[in-house]
């Protein structure tokens, strides 16, 4: 990742506070992550908030993408998912403005720990707390679209953690809407995506879900990369199967995953998505039950398990126009 310590690169923004608004309203800082589409950098408002400044490039992202990700900005306000606090556009930049999460991201944070697994309790706090931020943004009528370890940032304390990034999100009417978007990381689509068949996307972010939960208890990814790169370019029609690994590799120990923990992660990453556990049945799971206090206001608007209708390591599958 190459990183400018800050940035006066954009024709027209100028990062001098002179009030006029947009983006003279914030102090830019350092640059924390950047790619070919966007940069991120920490800011400061004017009564001194640390915040961060998301600044997309409207030459290289599609209208329709950014504008996907200011209406979840606007429209989700969660707990467990950042809050956007300003948008605008100026010259070739849309910039968002957005809550700063002390911390880090999940993948950085088992890169940190040598991938050492999680115990059981802490991946399932994390996962309690994801669950029901996808929860809420499906209720909302948003497909995330881009769940995985680097879009998911974890508070200093490492109690609570936040989901970020609706760069890739859709706006749904309900979960039955078959979704055509072939978009998101290699290593966290759904086979439906990568078969690029019409799917659900709400059945698509509890598989993306299920490979967090598996990376966090197994530290490792549970698919081949490369098979699935291979399974987009050949067009491989077999998607392979889920292992359960019972040994860890870097210590020779047996993983210490309970069979209800393990029953989850099968369920989340059924290749099927007619078979695959909706969101609403994996809070019924064992798994889930001592805790079911976190749901106290959820209501049931998903199709159940078996009534579906008919960007790191992380790279783009081969999206279609509307992608970035
Ligand atoms: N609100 C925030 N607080 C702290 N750090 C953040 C915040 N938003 C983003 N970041 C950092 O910036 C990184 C990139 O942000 P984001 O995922 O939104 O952008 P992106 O350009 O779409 O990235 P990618 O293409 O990898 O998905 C995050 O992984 C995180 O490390
Ligand atoms: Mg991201």
């Amino acid at each position: 990742m190459v990183c400018n310590s800050s940035d006066n690169s954009s024709s027209t923004s100028t990062t001098k506070i002179n009030g006029d608004g947009g983006l003279s309203e914030y102090q830019l800082g350092k640059c924390i992550s950047t790619t070919e589409l966007s940069q991120v950098y920490m800011a400061t408002n004017r009564k001194g908030k640390e915040l961060v400044v998301k600044k997309i490039s409207t030459l290289r992202v599609s209208a329709d993408l950014i504008r996907n990700e200011i209406y979840a900005g606007k429209k989700l306000r969660h707990p467990h998912i950042v809050k956007m606090v300003d948008h605008f556009t100026e010259g070739l930049y849309t910039y968002i403005v957005l809550e700063y999460i002390k911390g880090t991201d999940l993948l950085q944070y088992m890169i940190d720990r040598q991938w050492k697994p999680l115990k059981e309790k802490e991946a399932k706090s994390i996962f309690k707390q994801l669950l029901s931020s996808l929860i809420y943004s499906h209720k909302q009528g948003i497909i995330h679209h881009d769940i995985k370890l680097e879009n998911v940032l974890l508070s200093k304390n490492r109690k609570k953690v936040k989901l970020i990034d609706f760069g890739l999100c859709e706006p749904v009417h309900d979960c039955s809407k078959l979704s055509q978007r072939w978009c998101g990381s290699f290593d966290y689509v759904s086979p439906e995506i990568l078969a690029k068949t019409p799917y659900s996307g709400c059945k698509a972010d509890v598989f993306s879900l299920g490979v967090i939960l598996y990376s966090l208890l197994f530290s490792q990814l549970p698919f081949d990369f490369n098979e699935r790169v291979n399974e987009v370019v050949h067009r491989k029609r077999s998607h392979p199967s889920l292992k359960i690994p019972e040994i860890d590799d870097d210590t020779g120990l047996p993983f210490d995953v309970s069979s209800n923990a393990k029953d989850l992660v099968k369920k989340m990453l059924e290749i099927d998505p007619k078979k695959r556990i909706s969101l609403e049945d994996i809070t019924r799971h064992s798994w889930m039950k001592s805790s079911y206090s976190i749901f106290p206001t959820f209501t049931s608007s998903f199709p159940s398990s078996t009534t579906t209708s008919t960007t790191s390591s992380a790279i783009a599958v081969g999206c279609g126009s509307s992608c970035k």
